[in-house]
């Protein structure tokens, strides 16, 4: 018996080695950490079960049959985060480079259709050179039943890929179907064709972070909705995140103790409006002062800076937050503002997670860039999440919501359950100097006039009144006692129950 038992110990001790002491050390040397190691920093200590320890690849061309490492380049399994169930893979580069087998694909689906099954989230931690070359199509077929699951998980559980070390070629649509991709600064890199192939098909040299590093995707592109500057920091950052989220599109976000008075007032609020209206003023502070404990996530912080997206707790319940940000582009929505809000916003209302609307926006961003880029569709975007959304939405408009942009902002119109506006709210189709202009077309030449008219709109339309005699805005309220309001709305929204009609599928413009 006990050879038995340790015959199993030296089996397990074989997969825990990977590919090799050499191999682990040339991990270390590129400061990153083991496939094992990461699990052990992301998981509960002592919680993690792993599944198919003693899997082998099949594969007898090229020598293979000689070379069967246990685990086949995956550790897959589930543990826990804050004592929360969560099923995770993690690719071995120390094991063939990381790269995806039928079997190594097949232990991946393994994990994924019981996290379907069982409601949790999962977390991929990414390292791999790609489809694993000696096996040629079967595992491209891996790939492909790995994204069959990544479609039929979206919107059922929460999906999160961690980008450890190169993710290259089709392998990176996997991520790029999950709900949130994070990258490691300096050591990861996605694209789909590499620096080689971009100079012999398009002449340009590029060095492999540029072309897909953290910063690159973080900045330009937005494939990425945060970068971290080593693996440690990474890992506990996707911890953090999982606490915000619930476990399935089943369950309710997790509620979590809170130290922070629901009812505080705070009268800084009160000057956080600057007295010139083109003033801008940082809207991370609202946010900031609204949420407990100053506890703030956000998502996509370097990418369309002019809207900020993120979570917050508000007496300890799980908030998506959107918030036009007057420090850049005064605020406007464009192309990316609108898709980076879209996406969160849908998100939010996959997983049932109330969303918080701070509305300061002086209207969309006129240009021909943005007008040929198609901001007539990307803008609808926003508007149709915004639509379509069933979950609790409570909007204070801090200032200005002008024109089209005061409809998509999560207004009344669109079914905004709670809409709050500032004594400095300007509801109005633009800016007074901007309507004076149309309206008064032919006194322009005439600037004490003009002055006149526009101090006269601006007396009629620049306030939250008029809305608020119609009922588009429901209460303005005192800025000091914004908290303790959104609290309150979010809590009588707590047993809120509206449905859409039935259908296949949504069209929003893509
Ligand atoms: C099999 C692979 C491999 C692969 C790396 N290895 N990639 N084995 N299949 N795809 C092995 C290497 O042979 C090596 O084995 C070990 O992993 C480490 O690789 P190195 O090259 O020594 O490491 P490094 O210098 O860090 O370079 C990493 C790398 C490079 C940039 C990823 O290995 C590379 O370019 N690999 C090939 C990438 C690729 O073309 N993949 C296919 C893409 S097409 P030893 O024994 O020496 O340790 C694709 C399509 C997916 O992925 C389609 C989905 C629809």
């Amino acid at each position: 018996m006990k050879d038995i038992l340790r015959e199993l110990e030296n089996r397990r001790a074989a997969a825990w080695m990977g590919g090799g002491q050499r191999r682990i050390d040339a991990q270390h040397a590129k400061g990153k950490l083991t496939a094992r190691e990461r699990l052990d920093l992301l998981l509960d200590e002592g919680s993690f079960e792993e599944f198919d320890t003693f899997v082998t690849h099949r594969c007898t061309d090229f020598g293979m049959e000689n070379d069967r490492p246990y685990g086949d380049g995956v550790v897959t399994g589930w543990g826990t985060i804050n004592g929360r169930m969560v099923y995770v893979f993690s690719q071995d580069f120390t094991v063939f480079g990381g790269s995806l087998s039928e079997t190594h694909a097949q232990k991946i689906c393994k994990i994924m259709d019981m996290a379907i099954q069982n409601g949790a989230p999962v977390i991929g931690l990414n390292d791999s050179g790609g489809a694993r070359i000696q096996e040629g199509v079967a595992s491209l077929a891996g790939y492909a039943d790995v994204f069959q699951r990544n479609i039929m998980a979206s919107g059922v559980v929460p999906q999160i890929s961690v980008i450890m070390g190169p993710c290259a070629g089709g392998a990176v649509y996997s991520p790029a179907m999950t709900d949130f991709i994070f990258m490691v600064k300096d050591s990861s890199y996605m694209f789909v064709t590499g620096p080689d192939v971009v100079k012999t098909v398009t002449n340009e040299i590029v060095s492999a972070e540029e072309l897909g590093g953290a910063s690159t995707h973080t900045r330009k592109s937005s494939v990425a909705d945060g970068a971290f500057e080593n693996d440690v920091e990474a890992l506990l950052e996707v911890r953090r995140l999982v606490d915000f989220l619930p476990l399935n599109n089943r369950e309710k976000p997790p509620v979590r103790p809170f130290y922070d008075d629901p009812g505080r007032l705070d009268t800084s609020l009160d000057t956080l409006i600057p007295d010139n209206a083109n003033t801008p003023y940082d809207m991370k502070e609202l946010i900031l002062k609204l949420s407990d404990e100053a506890d703030f996530y956000e998502i996509q912080e370097d990418f369309a800076k002019n809207i900020i997206t993120g979570f917050i707790r508000l007496e300890g319940q799980s908030v998506g937050v959107v918030a036009n940000q007057p420090m850049v582009l005064a605020g406007c929505l464009d192309i990316d503002s609108s898709r980076k809000a879209a996406r969160f916003v849908r998100f939010c209302d996959a997983f049932e997670i109330p969303i918080l609307t701070l509305v300061d926006v002086p209207g969309f961003l006129p240009g021909t860039g943005q007008e040929y880029g198609g901001v007539i569709k990307h803008g609808a975007k926003l508007l149709f999440a915004y639509g379509e959304a069933t979950v609790p939405k409570v909007t204070v408009i801090t200032r200005k919501a002008y024109g089209g942009a005061y409809d998509v902002m999560a207004s009344k119109h669109l079914r905004g359950d709670f809409n709050y506006a500032w004594p400095t709210a300007e509801i109005a189709v633009m800016g007074a100097r901007g309507a004076t202009e149309i309206l008064y077309r032919s006194e322009l030449g005439d600037a004490v006039k003009i002055a006149a008219r526009t101090k006269d709109y601006e007396d009629r339309f620049a306030n939250p009144f008029v809305a608020a005699e119609k009922g588009f805005i429901d209460e303005v309220i005192m800025p000091r006692s914004t908290r303790r309001r959104i609290c309150r709305a979010f809590a009588s929204l707590r047993t809120k129950k509206l449905t859409n009609p039935w259908k296949k599928h949504d069209n929003i413009p893509l």
